[in-house]
């Protein structure tokens, strides 16, 4: 009897801890400021050998900064081995839960009464009702596509944004990584300008192509960000007793585990146990694959740190037409940087990152053999990371869509999307 209660007594306690939400008091984002290939190393190690760091960032030659959360207890700690190797840092947010606690949330309340607006993040169900409502709203442009599916049996909703048949395709991938909230965000803005804008340039790039646009590609992971834990990035598959969750942007079926991934399920970067173990990969591999050659520019948006990548991770060898998309990238990030100022660095993911691979685009480039493939790394420079405030998002976005309009635009001067 006694076991029983308690028994009883621990599933009460342990269902009432599972119900909490994570929380980050006195957790500390810093901004480490390397200064030469021996610091980047130091850190480099320090990423491998200590699990109890959640590296935002990763130690990549062409970025001079590497964005880490220490916990209350490791902070001094990290404090002392920074110093003792005379690597500089600053502390942008001191404590990570007041940054959470101040980000703006915002409830969808259908398009009677209200539409979305651009000043605040919105969950998995608001972003899923709103793309319903679009179709339904314009129904001879807009239609409900499902790219995949998830773990824990959830759709990967997107739309289609089509004036005809027959028209090359543009495919925009977001929110892989769940915590990245404004890639989410700036996503629904693109759609929302794609159907809305009254700039003749954006309504004759809605006009000329086909869009087709995933907000969440992390479903599971995403709504896990707003319900339990705002600093997720995986997707939600129980691994073992202690991890869940299996990095997505690794699990893709090109140069699998190669570089850059771990095959720990307690990092951050869990690869799976194979090549598109993930269903959320796996299935949105699929719809890519049946896409196939209509695709034309594949777009694939994250957070954080101001770069425009081009496959591929595995080598720093100018592969395929990467002469070509350098030359488009780089005069987008021109124009990206034309509104606000926002500087970007341009180039292959192995260069402006580090060896990194698994990733989707490398897949997708090598595959599928998309003409041009990108990653967007989007704001900011280690300042709130992750945390990137409300009142940044319409910028964020905006400075994105001139740099699509001009992508586009430089890509058809270099003979693609025409
Ligand atoms: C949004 O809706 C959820 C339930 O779906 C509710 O818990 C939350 O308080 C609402 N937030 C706002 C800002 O209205
Ligand atoms: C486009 O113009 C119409 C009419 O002038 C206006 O109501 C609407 O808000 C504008 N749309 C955008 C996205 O600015
Ligand atoms: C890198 O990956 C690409 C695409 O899979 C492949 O063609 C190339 O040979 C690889 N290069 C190296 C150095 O591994
Ligand atoms: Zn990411």
């Amino acid at each position: 009897m006694l076991k029983y209660i308690t028994l009883f007594i621990f599933l009460i306690l342990s269902s009432f801890t599972l119900c909490q939400k994570v929380r980050y008091d006195d957790y500390s984002l810093f901004k480490i400021l390397p200064k030469n290939p021996s610091d980047f190393k130091v850190l480099e190690e320090l990423q491998q050998n200590d699990l109890r760091y959640d590296f935002w960032t990763s130690p990549r030659a062409a970025v001079d900064f590497v964005s880490v959360m220490a916990g209350p207890k490791e902070k001094d700690e990290l404090k002392n081995f920074l110093s003792s190797h005379g690597i500089n840092y600053e502390i942008p947010v001191s404590n990570i839960q007041e940054a959470i606690d101040k980000e703006s949330v915002k409830n969808y309340t259908g398009r009677s009464s209200s539409t979305m607006s651009w000043n605040s993040y919105y969950g998995l169900t608001d972003i899923y009702v709103w793309i319903d409502d679009l179709a339904s709203l314009y129904p001879n442009i807009v239609s409900v596509i499902i790219g995949g599916e998830t773990y824990e049996g959830r759709d990967i909703k997107g739309l289609r944004i089509s004036h005809g048949s027959g028209r090359k395709g543009i495919f925009i991938e977001s929110g892989i990584h769940a915590r990245e909230w404004i890639t989410v965000a700036t996503t629904c803005y693109i759609i929302n300008q794609l159907l809305t804008s009254n700039d003749t340039e954006i309504q004759q790039i809605a006009r000329d192509y086909d869009w087709y646009i995933f907000p969440v590609t992390n479903p599971d992971g995403y709504l896990h960000t707003f319900t339990r834990d705002r600093m997720w990035r995986k997707n939600r598959r129980p691994i073992n007793a202690n991890a869940y969750g299996v990095d997505l942007n690794r699990n893709w079926n090109n140069n699998w585990l190669m570089h850059g991934a771990s095959l720990n399920p307690s990092t951050q970067t869990y690869a799976g146990p194979g090549p598109f173990s993930e269903v959320e990969s796996r299935t949105l591999s699929t719809y890519i694959e049946e896409l196939g050659n209509r695709i034309e520019l594949y777009l694939s948006f994250h957070s954080f740190s101001q770069l425009l990548l081009i496959p591929f991770g595995n080598t720093t060898e100018p592969l395929a037409n990467y002469n070509d998309a350098v030359n488009i990238g780089r005069r987008a990030m021109g124009a990206l940087s034309a509104r606000y100022g926002t500087m970007y660095t341009t180039g292959n993911i192995a260069e402006a990152i580090y060896l990194a691979t698994g990733g989707s685009v490398d897949w997708v480039k090598e595959v599928i053999k998309v003409p041009l493939v990108y990653c967007y790394e989007f704001r900011d420079k280690g300042q709130y990371g992750f945390n990137l405030p409300a009142d940044q998002i319409l910028p964020n976005s905006e400075e994105t869509m001139d740099s699509i309009v001009e992508l586009i635009f430089q890509a058809r001067r270099f003979g693609y999307l025409v």
